[in-house]
């Protein structure tokens, strides 16, 4: 029997982060953030001086990616990433390196050493399309973007950070636009992906209805 697969893919802000790791918490599974391989992606290339349009540089260098991920922490090297990564500037990088498919095509066997017993949670744009098309459930989990502005101001507000609505309204869609009309692997549902809008429900409420789902999936 292969190792199961929730794959949990969205937009940005959709909240699928905080998620995909609370349903992995609950079954006892590993869990991946692929957002997080593209982020850490971005940062080294702008630490190597490495231009953000050469693909088969930026390949290169995804291509010897290491990263440990232990107890909801980051390392790259023995260097603690986890905030870095978090960081608007990396949010920036990772989108720009993202559009290349030689990058794309670095990480995918890295994204699939994660699947391992007794089962893998992986979140981010393409799990249920490209790197898990074989998922044994598929979430595609969305949320208006007037909720997912909300949730990130109150998030940046709550740390300290200077924020308004209105920028990161635009900065959502303006993302939103990027992720979806990339050329390779955009953002889209996989056919036979659940589609879950989060806009009017709370974490707990997204959690329990993907468990219930992948329970029903699991016996059936
Ligand atoms: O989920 P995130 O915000 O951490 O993702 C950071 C960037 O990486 C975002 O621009 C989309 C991109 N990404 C991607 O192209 N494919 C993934 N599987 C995950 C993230």
């Amino acid at each position: 029997m292969t190792t199961p697969v929730i794959a949990i893919d969205g937009p940005t802000a959709s909240g699928k982060g905080t998620v995909a790791a609370a349903v992995a918490k609950a079954l006892g599974f590993h869990y991946l953030d692929s957002g997080a391989l593209y982020r850490l992606v971005g940062l080294r290339a702008a630490e190597t001086g490495t231009p953000l349009d050469d693909g088969q540089a930026l390949a290169r260098l995804a291509a010897t990616l290491r990263p440990r991920f232990e107890d909801g922490r980051i390392t790259l090297d023995g260097r603690d990433m986890t905030d870095a990564i978090r960081t608007e500037e990396a949010s920036r990088l990772s989108s720009r390196v993202a559009v290349h498919a030689p990058v794309r095509q670095a990480l995918l066997d890295l994204q699939r050493s994660f699947r391992r017993p007794p089962g893998l949670v992986a979140d981010g744009r393409d799990m249920g399309t490209v790197v898990f098309p074989d998922a044994t459930l598929k979430v595609f989990l969305t949320a208006s973007v007037e909720a997912r502005a909300d949730r990130r101001y109150k998030q940046l507000i709550g740390k300290g950070f200077p924020a308004t609505l209105t920028a990161l309204l635009q900065d959502l869609r303006e993302r939103d636009e990027r992720d979806s009309k990339r050329a390779v692997a955009p953002l889209k549902p996989a056919e036979d992906a659940y589609r879950l809008d989060s806009s009017r429900l709370a974490i707990e409420e997204v959690v329990a209805t993907i468990l219930h789902w992948y329970a029903m999936t699991a016996a059936g």
